[in-house]
């Protein structure tokens, strides 16, 4: 894929399962209604969204496991359906589930059975074994049987497993789904570690994750996407989630509505309020940028009997971006 600037290009793809009976059209599930997005090279790209979304469906178009119902898409330039083989080749795979690993089996052992079964030579089986444990953390527990090894350390023995035949582009399906928060993290420090020497699909419902690890995302909702960009431009574009809240010792009895009014004049603020509260005064102002809009009301304030019990800044997440385009929350 020398030259080429895109990983994965999907266009208008729709996956339809059919319901039952050759004949019995109604009651068909639409999986996937209409999704189009692209991955750039050499980066971490997020399909993100709740249960049933479509996110695997869309991958198992991508990695040749189920024909597209409608679109197209092509993975290292390679069409997925009429050339599969191509598509297999520059492409390693990392499904949910545990299997596909031998338990009585050392994880190195696991690779070089899977390293045999690609048919890559020996030599350079112990070679990509040998770094790619390293970059997943691995390396001390190479010898041990994969039986006894943890939730996390499989995850990240599968993605090795992926890995091996170093193919330029990876997709992963909720990679860390059921790790422990501290696995979780080691795992998404080995995914970050993958570019820009190769590039990441993921799918997650974890928030967190896509606006920690992805350079892009697409937000996926009832099989199609509502909304892509970076991170930052998607909560960029949510108007009213971005807020500072301040709390005084005073109430500003008497000058609430001149501060309120001096507030509200300042150029990044939307909107405040003042409201009393049991000893002081609650300030909560709307606007589109935190920093300034602290730094400006802070020097205001000074002006008057009020001194800062607290000061909250709130910038909008994925979550506001999510309830923002479909209207209700993630969960
Ligand atoms: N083999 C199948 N046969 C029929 N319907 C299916 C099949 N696989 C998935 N579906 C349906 O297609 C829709 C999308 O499912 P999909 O697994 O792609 O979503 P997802 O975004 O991966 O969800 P999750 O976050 O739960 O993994 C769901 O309504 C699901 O019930
Ligand atoms: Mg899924």
């Amino acid at each position: 894929m020398a030259g080429m600037e895109r990983a994965i290009d999907a266009e208008h793809l729709r996956r339809v399962y059919p319901k039952g009976g050759l004949f019995r059209r109604r009651g068909d599930t639409v999986a996937v209604d209409d999704i189009s997005f692209h991955v750039p090279r050499g980066t971490v790209f997020g399909l993100l969204g709740p249960n049933g979304a479509g996110k695997t469906t869309t991958i198992k178009m991508l990695s040749t496991l189920l024909i597209p119902t409608a679109g197209w898409a092509r993975v290292a330039g390679f069409d997925v359906v009429r050339q599969d083989r191509a598509v297999r080749r520059h492409l390693g795979v990392v499904l949910g589930g545990d299997r596909g690993l031998y338990g009585k089996l050392s994880a190195r052992a696991n690779l070089q059975y899977f390293g045999n079964l690609y048919g890559m030579t020996t030599d350079s089986i112990r070679r990509r074994t040998g770094e790619m444990l390293e970059l997943v953390g691995l390396t001390e527990r190479a010898d041990d049987r994969v039986e006894r090894f943890s939730r996390g350390m499989k995850q990240r023995l599968h993605l090795t497993k992926a890995l091996l035949h170093d193919p330029p582009i990876l997709i992963l399906d909720e990679p860390t789904i059921g790790l422990d928060p501290a696995a979780a993290i080691d795992l998404r420090r080995a995914i970050a570690a993958l570019v820009p020497r190769h590039s990441v699909l993921l799918t997650t419902h974890d928030m967190h994750e896509a606006d920690q690890l992805c350079r892009e995302i697409a937000i996926v909702d009832r099989g199609r996407v509502v909304a892509q960009g970076t991170p930052a431009e998607l909560k960029s574009r949510v108007s009213g989630a971005r807020r500072v809240v301040i709390e005084t010792h005073e109430t500003l009895n008497g000058r609430a509505l001149e501060v309120e009014r001096a507030i509200g004049a300042l150029e990044p603020v939307r909107s405040v309020s003042i409201r009393p509260e049991d000893r002081g005064a609650n300030l909560t102002i709307l606007c589109d940028d935190t920093a300034r809009t602290l730094d400006d009301t802070l020097s205001l304030l000074r002006r008057y009997p009020a001194t800062i019990r607290t000061v909250t800044v709130i910038e909008p997440t994925l979550e506001d971006v999510f309830l923002s385009v479909a209207g209700r929350s993630f969960e």
